[in-house]
């Protein structure tokens, strides 16, 4: 039975560090990406990681035709992990029309694809932004959907349907559908890690960049939220530990006949962290002073959010393992490779 894997955005943040998972698993890996925010180096990093080569097209997503060729000269592919995505917050509100067509007809041409090829399943790319501000925490996946604050949550909400809505109408793939929570670090060989293009929108590269003397000081947005320290609470966790659950969806999916067609699953620590306590964390991890200011809240942000990772835990067999402060350490040493460069 071929272990062949279409990895989409496999250049990228959390699909390089996915690719080095699956290949150790003993999966063959097909990485797709455009490049529009990675570079092919990191296939070289990969490879130094794994020691395997994966294979790498340069291929839009939107490009119907060009994935047409690709299962064509691929026959055998089993299932698709779609990372390829536009994942900026605040660019897709200014920029909807794009995060729309990019977020949407990349998926579309896939699961239009799948069928034609006996693509078996799908693991897709999902965020705990479709949950907004929770009720309730820590959230499980029965918590409701909320109104998305953004065309980029947008994008992952209808995506959603999409698939449930396909699945519903009997096309022949399974999905599972993988809700992150906030990932940080990099791998621990710092051969791979987080590359964000141009001012980083997250908070560990900005504090990572501010740690190496790249940024001047931290903006805090806000101290004033109903939290122990009044900065937001978000479930930080491993992007290996992530990664690692790709590849149990990827098993579950593909060589088991466990679960329903479609599955949904939270991916997080299940412990929140205030910014406050993750700066702290950094100093501690690493013992170099972060200087910060607080300034005022930033739109759009939501208060508190973290994750009930008991359904990942109890059915996917998946548990993060690795602490936040081992993670900062990881995301600094990625900090002082890329320095070194
Ligand atoms: P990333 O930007 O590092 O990786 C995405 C990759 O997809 C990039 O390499 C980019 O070049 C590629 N890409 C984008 N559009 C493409 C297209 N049309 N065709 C081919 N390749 C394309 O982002 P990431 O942080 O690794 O996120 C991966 C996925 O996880 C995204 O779907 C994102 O929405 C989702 N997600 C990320 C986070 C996070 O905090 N990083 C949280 C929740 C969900
Ligand atoms: C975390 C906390 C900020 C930067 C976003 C997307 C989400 C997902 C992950 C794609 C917040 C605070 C941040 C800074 C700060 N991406 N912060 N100073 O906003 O939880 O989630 O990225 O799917 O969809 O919404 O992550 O890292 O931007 O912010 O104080 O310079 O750090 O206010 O409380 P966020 P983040």
């Amino acid at each position: 039975m071929s272990k062949r894997i279409v990895v989409t955005g496999g250049t990228g943040y959390i699909g390089s560090h996915t690719v080095v998972e699956l290949q150790a698993a003993g999966y063959e890996v097909i990485i797709v990406d455009n490049l529009s925010n990675s570079t092919a180096a990191v296939v070289d990093g990969i490879e130094k990681i794994s020691g395997v080569r994966p294979v790498f097209l340069e291929l839009d997503c939107n490009d119907k035709e060009g994935l047409r060729r690709l299962f064509q000269s691929y026959p055998d592919v089993r299932g698709i992990i779609h990372f390829a995505a536009s994942k900026a917050v605040g660019e897709s509100v200014h920029k909807p029309l794009e995060y729309y067509r990019n977020n949407i007809v990349t998926l579309l041409n896939l699961l239009e694809l799948m069928p034609e090829f006996g693509v078996q399943g799908i693991v897709f790319s999902s965020s705990c932004t479709v949950y907004g501000q929770p009720d309730i925490l820590p959230v499980t996946e029965e918590a409701p959907i909320k109104p998305a604050l953004s065309p980029y949550g947008n994008t992952k909400q209808i995506n959603e349907e999409i698939i449930r809505d396909a699945i519903h109408a009997g096309l022949p793939f399974k999905s599972i559908i993988l809700r992150y929570f906030n990932p940080i670090g990099a791998h621990p060989t710092a051969e791979i890690g987080e590359l964000p293009n141009g001012i980083p929108q997250n908070l560990v590269p900005f504090i990572t960049q501010t740690a190496i003397g790249l940024r001047e000081e931290l903006s805090v947005f806000g101290n004033d939220y109903d939290t122990p320290d009044g900065s937001c609470i978000r479930d930080y966790i491993n992007v290996v530990d992530l990664a690692k659950a790709h590849v149990l969806a990827i098993v579950r999916m593909l060589e088991t006949a466990a679960g329903s067609p479609l599955e949904v699953f939270n991916l997080g620590t299940g412990r929140g962290v205030t910014v406050l306590e993750l700066i702290n964390a950094f100093e501690k991890a690493t013992g170099v002073n972060v200087p910060y200011r607080i300034v005022g809240r930033r739109e759009g942000d939501i208060e508190k959010v973290w994750a009930d990772p008991r359904h990942a835990n109890d059915v996917l067999g998946w548990t993060a393992k690795e602490s936040v402060e081992d993670t900062l350490l990881t995301a600094w040493n990625w900090q002082k490779r890329l320095r070194d460069r």
